[in-house]
């Protein structure tokens, strides 16, 4: 029992039932998963609601995700900005931005999210070039392989104090591996490897077991 997987779901399943409620509508965007491109890939409750926390922590009203799936974590953070913020999200396929578009009426959020469809570098360059205002927060969800494109994105698309967080960084274990031919490894790596380069950017990144087995993710914050 101790130190395996159905433990670190039975402790995550007690912690959402203590400390994160999920209405229906949050139930419902979180199960629809199953309707989209990538079932199972959308993050944890608890998670979710960090996500939200660390926005109303940072007071931030901007909100740029990358990869949407389902809209789970677009309805947390929508609901943290709260009804003058926006959050612009960028979903790939169709598919998936329909199943988030009618998650996000449902959880009443509809009005102040964008999901906009497409390769997310392509959507982030049209942001940049539309003179988009920065964005507060940003979370990067999507291909892994296109993290270090992405965080190139975000910060053309944030400023000073805003926060980026990276999502899946442990990748079982093999982000450690520099050999590795996995690309979603390599993406990992190279992401984390730019973070450190950059004097602008201060980070860590921890590691997290829970309802979604073992998993981690980055927290960074642009400082210049
Ligand atoms: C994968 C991607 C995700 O964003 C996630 O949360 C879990 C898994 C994946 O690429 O397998
Ligand atoms: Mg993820």
């Amino acid at each position: 029992m101790y130190e395996s997987e159905e433990a670190w779901r039975e402790v995550d399943a007690y912690f959402v039932d203590t400390l994160v409620p999920e209405d229906k509508a949050l139930v419902n965007a979180r199960e629809s998963g199953r309707r989209t491109t990538m079932p199972q890939a959308e993050v944890a409750p608890n998670q979710g609601k960090l996500l939200a926390m660390l926005c109303q922590m940072t007071g931030a009203t901007r909100v740029l995700e990358f990869g949407t799936l389902a809209g789970y974590s677009t309805v947390w953070l929508a609901r943290a900005v709260g009804d003058k913020g926006r959050v612009t999200s960028l979903e790939l396929e169709e598919q998936n931005a329909e199943v988030a578009r009618a998650n996000l009426e449902d959880a009443g959020v509809a009005d102040r999210v964008d999901v906009l469809v497409g390769p997310a570098g392509d959507s982030a360059r049209r942001l940049v070039k539309d003179g988009a205002e920065p964005y507060d927060f940003v979370f990067i969800d999507a291909d892994k392989p296109s993290n270090p494109e992405y965080l190139r994105a975000s910060l053309a698309l944030t400023r000073p104090g805003s926060v980026i967080v990276i999502d899946n960084v442990v990748r079982n274990g093999a982000v450690t591996d520099p050999d590795s031919d996995d690309a979603r490894v390599q993406g990992v790596r190279t992401v984390l490897a730019d973070i450190a380069a950059d004097p602008r950017l201060d980070a860590t990144a921890l590691q997290t077991v829970g309802s979604k087995g073992w998993d981690g993710f980055t927290v960074v914050r642009r400082t210049g």
